[in-house]
């Protein structure tokens, strides 16, 4: 997608924007009471902040961030815990704008919580990183449970290996932008592979020469994520499209962790923001009815269950695992949309649930030969 701002300190926030901030801001939402009620400390890093503000006076993700914590129905039982904000813009002119705003955003949530740390910084993500990894290392200690929000203009500045690094600690998770339109227009042409191979943390996507259409976008869009759960360690990745004005896909998002249940959270989200099929978001149908009478076709999981699970007898539990990690849907759409239309039609049976058409925890499911 054209990162039309480029040039400017601040710029249009443009629909898939919009669309990126709700997945964060809906995720974070659920993610802060989850993680706190275990960790004395968490930090959310924005490693390539921009200057906080859009032209329309919209908040850029630093205060999004900021805002779903201090508005928060559990800010009081979360009131015992840290929260760290690190902010980092590289370019000054962005930088000073982002600082006006942080301090504006502070004087205006007065008395500021104590526990709400946030730090405002400009220098390359690269060296922040270093930074941080240089500090850990000095402490002998493990980086607390961060989010990464790494959502850099185009394929510069951050390299697979040094996301691995930073982010090897079990409860870190990267939220991180990939820029598929410049990587399909370069990945063959030869003048930024070095580049290329940074971000990649491979020289694979060479092997993209001779794909055209959806199958080469499959093979760099899988070879990003195949990287992100081998060089990384994430034990789930998920991606989110981004489609642009002419119908290109411009970039996807993805999200990668090692806990199964921020993956159930993250689907969730993307399913509210995409609810026609939970993985894109287009700026040609933005704004438009479309989107909010898209109802969740649960056929084809209905489908692919029936043949996946053909005459085994399975726990409601392991369905739930296979929904959330090998399919597009979300958990919620396993019980009432999908189990229990198939159990009326007679795919499923059960030979120990109380009632027909409910599944809780410890229901067996028997599906037909
Ligand atoms: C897409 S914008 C960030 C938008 C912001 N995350 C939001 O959602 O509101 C990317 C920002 O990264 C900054 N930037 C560019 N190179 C950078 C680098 N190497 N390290 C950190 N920031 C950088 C740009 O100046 C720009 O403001």
């Amino acid at each position: 997608m054209a990162r039309t701002g480029e040039r400017e300190t601040v710029w249009e926030l443009k629909p898939h924007t919009a669309a990126k901030h709700q997945l964060l801001t809906g995720y974070l939402k659920a993610w802060f009471p989850i993680l706190s009620r275990w960790n004395a400390r968490i930090v959310f890093l924005d490693g390539f902040a921009g200057p906080g503000i859009y032209k329309g006076e919209e908040y850029g993700s630093p205060i999004k961030a900021l805002d779903v914590l201090l508005k928060h129905t559990h800010r009081d039982a979360m009131a015992n815990k840290e929260f760290v904000f690190l902010f980092n813009e590289a370019e000054q002119d962005r930088y000073e704008q982002l600082e006006i705003v942080v301090r504006d955003y502070v004087a205006k949530n007065q008395p500021w919580p104590s526990n709400v740390k946030v730090s405002v910084g400009s220098d390359s993500f690269e060296n922040v990183a270093e930074g941080i990894l240089g500090f850990l290392e000095q402490q002998k200690s493990n980086l607390a449970p961060t989010f990464a929000f790494v959502d850099p203009f185009g394929v510069k500045g951050l390299p697979m290996d040094l996301l691995r690094r930073l982010l090897s600690f079990d409860r870190c998770e990267l939220f991180v932008y990939f820029d598929f339109n410049t990587v399909n227009r370069f990945a063959n042409a030869g003048n930024i592979d070095d580049r290329l191979t940074e971000l990649f943390g491979t020289d694979l996507f060479k092997q993209a020469r001779g794909l055209t259409g959806a199958e080469r976008k499959a093979f760099l869009h899988d070879l990003y994520q195949s990287q992100l759960v081998e060089v990384c360690g994430f034990s789930y990745v998920k991606s989110f499209e981004m489609v642009n004005s002419s119908g290109h896909t411009g970039y996807f998002l993805f999200y990668g962790t090692r806990n199964i249940k921020g993956l159930e959270v993250m689907k969730d989200v993307m399913w509210t923001v995409d609810p026609g099929s939970g993985e894109k978001f287009s700026d040609i149908l933005a704004g438009q009815d479309v989107l909010f009478q898209a109802e969740v076709d649960t056929r084809p999981l209905q489908q692919d269950m029936a043949q996946h699970f053909r005459g085994q007898l399975v726990s409601v539990e392991t369905l739930a695992h296979y929904v959330l990690v090998d399919t597009p849907y979300a958990l919620k759409h396993l019980k009432k949309l999908t189990l229990k239309p198939m159990q009326k039609e007679g795919v499923i049976t059960s030979p120990n649930q109380k009632r027909t058409g409910t599944f809780p925890e410890g229901t067996l499911i028997k599906f037909a030969d």
